[in-house]
């Protein structure tokens, strides 16, 4: 039979649909670009869930990985371009070209945006402790300062960024210590958590508002959260939610300290954003060191296995946990330029997320995409 009368007795139809299986066999799920096809990845798959997203850096915008984001993703967050050193380099000058980008690149591919972060106590211009005389600022020049910074980054992107990282990482590591030792903390007391999020809210009363943190699920320091987070709650500061950052590994955590947490977190009526993902293959650590004899470069079968198992039962679990979760972000685009090949071990190779060095899907996305 010619094609012409293949053609004419199946119909334009039944060619799409066949070619539309094929892909679908090859791998697990369609994947084709929405933007040629109308049918997109990981976005797609968990649209009746929550927006899946991924931290970009301005050159992530170009070629195979703005592809690759496009295809997969509906939310973007800067992985280091609106921090407060970058943004906001010295007093009286911004640098707004770096974010001005992703905005462009989210509003072009119809991505929301999350903003990242306001106030942390690391990537800041020094200048912001710094007054005019060098000596230190006083509590209330502190405020206005962090005032002046929230409104100005606010103000300008308030079209685009719908969520925000208003302080990250507040809280201490160290046994018995709430809050972590900072000048945010030394100069404005915990009074400054209160004030970030009340300006926050004043200068975009759209926006929804959140506290971000590592390690936010381990007992030693999900209770100290909830501490802060009541603090909050009881001085009006107005917070929408927990950014749970989720920086994890091969080794932790266990389904039930996963269940437990946002049980707890959803009990204080916030929501949950997982704003940081990634799946490490080395043990947690938390200070920078030297490479030494044990480190090793290798992702072994074993290891695969155990980063298959580990996102199949996180993302059941964010599946279960729709009501409160919503957004889970990946911090990368794949394992070629995640910052845990930098850290905490500079040089040492990881393979944290669901694109290997290629861009080329793993195993464990797989797992995440066909449930
Ligand atoms: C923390 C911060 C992020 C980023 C990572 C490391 O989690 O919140 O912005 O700096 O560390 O990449």
């Amino acid at each position: 039979m010619t094609f012409k009368k293949l053609f004419k007795g199946f119909g334009l139809a039944g060619i799409t649909i066949l070619l539309f299986l094929s892909c679908v066999k090859k791998t697990g799920r369609d994947i084709t670009n929405k933007n040629d096809g109308g049918v997109v990845g990981l976005a797609h798959f968990y649209n009746a869930y929550f927006p899946v997203g991924v931290a970009v850096e301005p050159h992530s915008l170009e070629g195979g990985p703005a592809a690759l984001i496009k295809r997969e993703y509906n939310t973007i967050s800067p992985e280091n371009v609106m921090k407060m050193g970058n943004i906001h380099p010295e007093k009286d000058r911004f640098y707004w070209q770096d974010t001005d980008q992703l905005v462009r690149f989210a509003r072009e591919n119809d991505m929301k945006l999350r903003g990242h972060a306001l106030v942390w106590h690391q990537q800041h211009g020094d200048w912001i402790f710094t007054g005019d005389d060098q000596n230190e600022v006083d509590k209330e020049e502190l405020f206005a300062r962090m005032k002046t910074h929230i409104d100005s980054v606010m103000h300008r992107y308030k079209d685009d960024i719908y969520a925000w990282d208003v302080v990250n990482e507040a809280v201490s590591d160290k046994p018995g210590e709430v809050y972590r030792p900072s000048e945010w903390l030394e100069i404005g007391g915990k009074e400054f958590l209160v004030k970030a999020f009340q300006y926050a809210r004043e200068a975009d009363p759209e926006a929804k508002l959140f506290y971000n943190d590592y390690d936010a699920i381990f007992p030693h320091k999900r209770d100290k959260i909830i501490e802060l987070i009541k603090y909050l709650q009881e001085n009006d500061a107005p917070i929408d939610g927990i950014g749970i950052q989720a920086h994890w590994t091969v080794f932790g955590p266990s389904e039930e300290i996963l269940r437990e947490t946002l049980d707890k977190y959803a009990a204080l009526g916030l929501e949950i954003q997982i704003t940081e993902l990634d799946v490490s293959i080395h043990k947690k650590e938390h200070q920078a060191r030297e490479r030494n004899e044990e480190d090793s470069d290798e992702f072994t079968e074993q290891l695969q296995k155990q980063q298959k198992e580990m996102y199949a039962m996180i993302f059941k679990v964010f599946r279960e946990y729709k009501d409160v979760i919503t957004n889970v972000t990946f911090w990368g685009v794949s394992d070629k330029d995640s910052w845990l090949n930098y850290f905490p071990v500079e040089g040492r190779k990881d393979y944290p997320l669901l694109f290997d060095a290629n861009l080329k899907p793993k195993e464990a996305y797989r797992i995440v995409s066909d449930f």
